[in-house]
Order: C-alpha cells, then structure tokens, then sequence
C-alpha cells in the first residue's frame, strides 16, 4: 500500500472502530461482536506501529473505551478499573514475558516470577464494595474512573453475597468480578425476545450487560446472571491486603483468589493454576480451549498473571493496562476482510451459490480464503459488493459465511454483483426460480437450467453415498471411478464389482474388497433417509421424514397427487410442487427402477402412530398459544393419537385459536367446527 492509502485506511479504521465504540459502550447498542473489534483494532495498531507519523493521541488505539450513561448514579472508583492488553499467540504470550523480566531484572531484590493463570469470563467487569461485611456498592468500570452504581441490580445476582461469609469481617473490601449469562439462560432470554418481537441479543456479554443496565431491578433479576470473582482491588480504605487481619495472610494473587472464596465468592478452581511457568499456563490454556464450548458460559481467553503481590507492584501499570497481567484471547471466531471477488458455485439440486473470495484470514483458528454468501437475497440485504471491507464468520464446523458489511470502510470503486446469465460450469441458461422450504420463507434462487450439468451430478453422487453412508467411496473415488467410465450414476456404484475396481491403478484387492463390503452393507435403506437420498429440490432430512411418515411407502409417494402433498403439515407448496415434478418425471423414475434392479431395497416403514384419547381427531391452530409454541401443541396433539393438519374442513373436529387468529378462525366458524380456546385446549390435554 502506498502511504496515501494508508493513511486513509488509517483514518477509516479509527472512525469505523470509534463508531463501534460508540454505539456498543454509550449506546449500549452493539451492531458486531468484540471479535470485529479485536480484528479492526488490531489492524489498526499494526499499521500505526508501522507508520508513527500518522500518531494521533485522540486513536481509540489510546484510549479506554465507554463513557457512563447518565442513567444511573455515577461513582468514582478509588483504584482505577484497568483493562488487559491482549495476546493472540504463544509467541505474544512470551514476548510478554521477555518484556516483564527486563523490568524485573532492573530491580535489585526481584525474585523469579511464578504465574497464575484462570479462565477469563466473557461478561461485565463489576467492583463491590462491603463495608463491615455488608454489600453497600455494586458498580460498573464505566471508563475505567467513573461508573455507574447498580447495586440494585447487583443485588438480584444469587451468587453475589450480601453479607460476607465468616467470623470478624473486614471493615473495608473491594472485589472485582465479572457479571455474566450463561448460554442457557440467554437462548430463554432470546426465545422470549422473539415471541415479544423484540431485538434478540447478539451473545451472553451483550445480554448480561443489558440486563445490569436495567434501571428496574425486577427485570434483571428475571434475567438470573451470574458473578465470578477474580480479584481484591488494592483499595487504600482495605489499610493493605497483606496485613489485614480477616485475610488468610497472603501475597500473592493465588492467595487472594482463596480468600475470595473464604468469604464466599464464587470462583472457578477447575480452570484456575499456579504455573511455575509459561510452559505450565499454556497448558491450561489449551485445556480450556478444548472445553470452551461446553462450558455452559462464555469464555475468550485465559488471564495470566504474576502471583506474587510485590512483584506486581514492581512492574506496575502501563497505561490503561497492568504490566503484571495479560490477557490469551482465543482465535476471532469473526474477523473482517476485503472481497477480492465474488465466484458462483453450482449444488446438486442446479442452484448456484455466490461465494465470497478474499485473502486467507485467520478466523476461529484456521485460515479461510472463501466464505458463502448464501444467495442474491442475502447479497442484496447485506449490500454485498466486490471490493467491500466485510465481516466473516466461522462457527465450529459450518461453512463461513459472510456476515455484515462495513460500508464506512468504501473507497467508492466498490462493484455490484449480479448473478451469470449462464451457468459457470455447462454453460446452459441460468433461470430464476421460486425456493424455500418454508411456507414463510418463500425466496428467490437461481438455477442452472440443463439436467444434465456435470456439476449437478457430481454433486449429487457424493449427496447421495454419504447419505446412504457409504463412507469408503469418497468424492475423490466418485470422480475418479467417472473418469473411467465405472459408473455415470449413482445407480452404477450398485453394480460395481470388486474385479472393476482392484483393476484400477493404485486400487488393491484390499481397498476393492473394502468399498464393495461398504457397498453391499448400504443396499437397504429405510424409506425417509431414501426419499432424502434422491436429492429432490428442497428435500433436506426433515421434510423426507415427514413424507414417509404420511406416505408410509413410495410406490405411495410416487402416486401421489399435488394437493394431496400440498396438504401434508410442515410442506409448503413451493416444497409440495418440487416434490411432485420430481416423481412425475420420467428420467427420475427410470433412475429409481435402475437402484432397485442393481439390489437396492427400501425398508418398509413402520406405522408410528400413537393411540390415545385424541385417535382419529384432527387439529387445526390458529393464533399465537401464550402457554406453548405450537410445536408443542402438535406434539402434545399427536402423543395423544391426533393429527395435525394446516387447513380447516368440515372433517376437521377442533381448531385451537391462540391470540390473533387468523382465517382459520373464521372459517371454522362458518363450518361450525368446535373451537378450543388455549385453556379449553390444556383442560383437553391435561384432563384425565
Ligand atoms: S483480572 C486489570 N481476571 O476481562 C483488569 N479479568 O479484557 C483485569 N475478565 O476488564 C482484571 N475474566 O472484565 C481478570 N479472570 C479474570 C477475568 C477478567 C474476565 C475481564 C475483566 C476485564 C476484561 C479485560
């Protein structure tokens, strides 16, 4: 980059990260996760490491986040509230550690530093103050100086104590810990938001600080959080941690951390470690990336530390930050990046997929250099252009995907996409098409318009063995046995016989024996993992189940009529429609009678249906239930032996009506259905 660009990209940053800052720590309105922020910021100070002349004391690289809303009563801290310089890597984590022992060596009565190391809560930094035992402040690091008083609302937190456990308490104490919400409660949290129509929060950070910044205590307390304890602030009132008579007598951080337990705090033992060094902390640090998942609370790294008090102090703050103390943040699970291009890729079923290609970048720890866009939908949504600076994202094993764009960071020389006229890879016209599984989700997809695109079909032979969990033949062996003329559809890896494959350079009796062995244990499939197997236009898992449990078999399935699909619950008409094409078509029944001839058998599907006291009703919900949602009441209706279906009839014997109702309502009244209102509808399910 020539130093005019930047600049520029400097000045971008630093407007596009105070932006950031400002909406997530003022107006309590987060629009990305702290990941955008790590990845932004980082950019940042690289660049302005790299280029001192573009210094400026007003970077958000220099300064602490957050001024206090005025909501709540301010108050000053009397030991400042710091913040962690982050490290990303074991090569930061012992730079860091190179760094202190310089300052250390300098000092003529410095001892070796041992460490400390413990999990780092994702949630809100929070100082308590007791006095003679007694919780009297609750508050907020604010900007580090001045925060806001939430006792109230700290108050409602179940493991924050109101009154210190243990004879003799000391006049004056000042803990530090983090309010968080585990992930259970922020899914209820979420569901509920839903319901109400609300805004759902992005994680558990943003919900447990929405939650404390509730000026009515009632409804944080609904919010259940949580509060770990990890430090005693040095507060000149505590007339010295060391020498205080209702301490266990300590020095070092380890030591504080027992006694926050003696007084009752709750800490987090199983992820907290004396290290005698770097080499030990890094062993916890890996031990709770493994688990970080599972934890029923968000985590983003691991604080080191130097245990020992004095040492501490030697060291000191730098900054907004102490030297003594860094935090090991886990790999972005978001990270930004600029769109080089924007490919097309072509599925099984014919649709093409956009796909955002931009340099590799570090997301969730591995390198990506590709991230799916979805459709022309998502694109227009997002304003997705080439050349965009965008977010990414990666979430455990699913594909990333692109997931905001920042359009402060445009240039102006930004290109729009549109979708090819013909497909990239057979060249055959491209059409536009109705999609979506969902009665509610009806959106617009592309499609490759030749059936026999090479694209479709080799997609959808490794669609259809890893369906039928044929896991030795491999999408690399579906290609190479197509090369050579073995099989031209996924009828021919039926036929396939050992003496064809081990025949096959680099292919043993071994290898051969084993991928007809797979082969033969795969012939017979049950009905709904078959429909699935087919591949049919958007048939995934769900939809194949709920046809073979009304069908209950595909010579059935096959003869079926529109309507009669069309009026099977959970299948919209756009599904109902693919479905039946899919049957009537010629090419697609000769394909299915070629599985049968080559030995492939579909199990009989075993009649499920419950017997109750509602065998032999039909159902039909309108409305919004208060009590349940209305899978609920679907299940609640079949475990019962009743039937579910989507319009109302003169066959039908009940309509549930929740709040809201719809035509449903009306028509049932005209025919003169029964009608169940929510409490009638629970009497029936719950009474005798
Ligand atoms: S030690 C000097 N220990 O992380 C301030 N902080 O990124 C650090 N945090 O503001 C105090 N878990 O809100 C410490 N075990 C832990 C922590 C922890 C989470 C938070 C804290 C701090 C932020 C810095």
């Amino acid at each position: 980059m020539e130093k005019s660009e930047i600049k520029k990209r400097i000045e971008a940053l630093r407007l596009q990260i105070e932006d950031l800052r400002y909406r997530y720590h003022v107006l309590d309105d987060p629009r990305v996760t702290d990941d955008v922020y790590d990845s932004l910021t980082r950019e940042l100070r690289e660049l302005e490491e790299k280029n001192p002349e573009f210094h400026d004391p007003l970077s958000p690289t220099n300064r602490v986040a957050g001024k206090p809303l005025d909501k709540f009563l301010k108050v000053r801290h009397d030991v400042r509230m710091l913040s962690l310089n982050d490290v990303f890597s074991k090569d930061e984590l012992e730079a860091w550690e190179n760094r202190i022992k310089k300052v250390l060596s300098a000092s003529p009565d410095a001892v070796e530093p041992v460490y400390f190391a413990e999990i780092k809560f994702d949630g809100l930094a929070v100082s308590l103050i007791y006095k003679k035992g007694v919780l009297v402040r609750g508050a907020t690091r604010g900007d580090g100086f001045i925060g806001e008083d939430i006792t109230q609302n700290l108050k409602t937190i179940k493991s924050i104590p109101l009154k210190l456990r243990g004879e003799n308490p000391p006049e004056f104490l000042e803990v530090r810990g983090e309010a968080i919400m585990t992930k259970k409660v922020l899914e209820q949290l979420n569901r509920k938001q839903e319901k109400e129509g609300k805004q759902l929060f992005a994680n558990t950070r943003n919900a447990a600080a929405g939650s404390l910044r509730q000026l009515d205590s009632a409804l944080t307390a609904e919010r259940s959080l949580d509060f770990f304890a990890y430090d005693i602030a040095d507060n000149p009132n505590s007339l010295g941690l060391i020498n205080n008579h209702s301490f266990n007598p300590t020095n070092t951080h380890s030591g504080l951390h027992e006694n926050l337990r003696k007084f009752g705090f709750k800490t987090f033992p199983q992820y907290e470690m004396v290290a005698k060094d770097l080499k030990q902390a890094e062993e916890l640090i890996r031990r709770v990336e493994k688990i970080r998942q599972s934890l029923p609370f968000g985590t983003d790294g691991v604080v080191v530390s130097v245990d020992q008090i004095a040492l501490q102090k030697v060291l000191g703050v730098v900054g907004k930050a102490p030297r003594y103390m860094v935090a090991y943040k886990y790999p972005a699970e978001k990270a930004t990046t600029i769109i080089k291009d924007i490919k097309v890729n072509v599925g099984r079923t014919g649709v093409l997929t956009p796909l955002a290609v931009f340099e590799p970048t570090l997301v969730a720890g591995s390198t990506i250099s590709k991230a799916t866009l979805h459709n022309m939908d998502q694109i227009e949504r997002l304003d997705v252009r080439i050349g965009d600076t965008v977010v990414i994202q990666k979430a455990g094993d699913v594909i990333p995907e692109v997931v905001e764009v920042l359009p402060k960071m445009r240039s102006g020389k930004e290109k729009k996409f549109k979708m090819p006229k013909t497909c990239p890879v057979c060249g055959h016209l491209v059409e536009k098409r109705e999609a979506g599984s969902k009665k509610s989700e009806v959106s617009v997809a592309y499609y490759c318009t030749n059936p026999k695109c090479p694209a479709k079909n080799r997609r959808f032979m490794q669609h259809f063995v890893s369906v039928l969990e044929i896991y030795e033949i491999g999408p690399k062996i579906l290609d190479r046995f197509q090369e050579e003329g073995l099989i031209s559809d996924a009828a021919d890896i039926f036929a396939l016989k050992k003496e064809d494959i081990q025949g096959l350079e680099r292919f043993g009796e071994k290898s051969a024996e084993n991928i007809i062995t797979s082969i033969n244990q795969h012939r017979q499939v049950s009905l709904p993992r078959f429909i699935y197997s087919l591949g049919i236009l958007h048939v995934g898992e769900q939809t194949a189940e709920d046809l073979a449990a009304h069908f209950g078999s595909l010579e059935k399935l096959q003869a079926a009529s529109l309507d009669e699909v069309n009026q099977i619950e959970n299948i919209g008409p756009v599904v109902s429609r693919s479905v039946y094409e899919y049957f009537k078509d010629k090419e697609n029944n000769r394909f299915i009678g070629n599985l049968f001839k080559n030995g492939v058998k579909v199990l009989k599907q075993a009649q499920k249906q419950a017997v109750g006291k509602l065998t032999g009703k039909t159902f039909v919900i309108t409305g919004t239930l208060d009590t349940m949602s209305r899978d609920e009441a679907k299940s609640q209706i079949k475990r019962l032996g009743g039937k579910v279906t989507e319009s109302v009839t003169k066959q039908t014997g009940y309509v549930v009506v929740g709040k809201e109702p719809g035509s449903k309502y009306e028509k049932a009244k005209k025919l003169g259905v029964n009608l169940l209102f929510e409490k009638d509808f629970k009497e029936l399910i719950n009474g005798q």
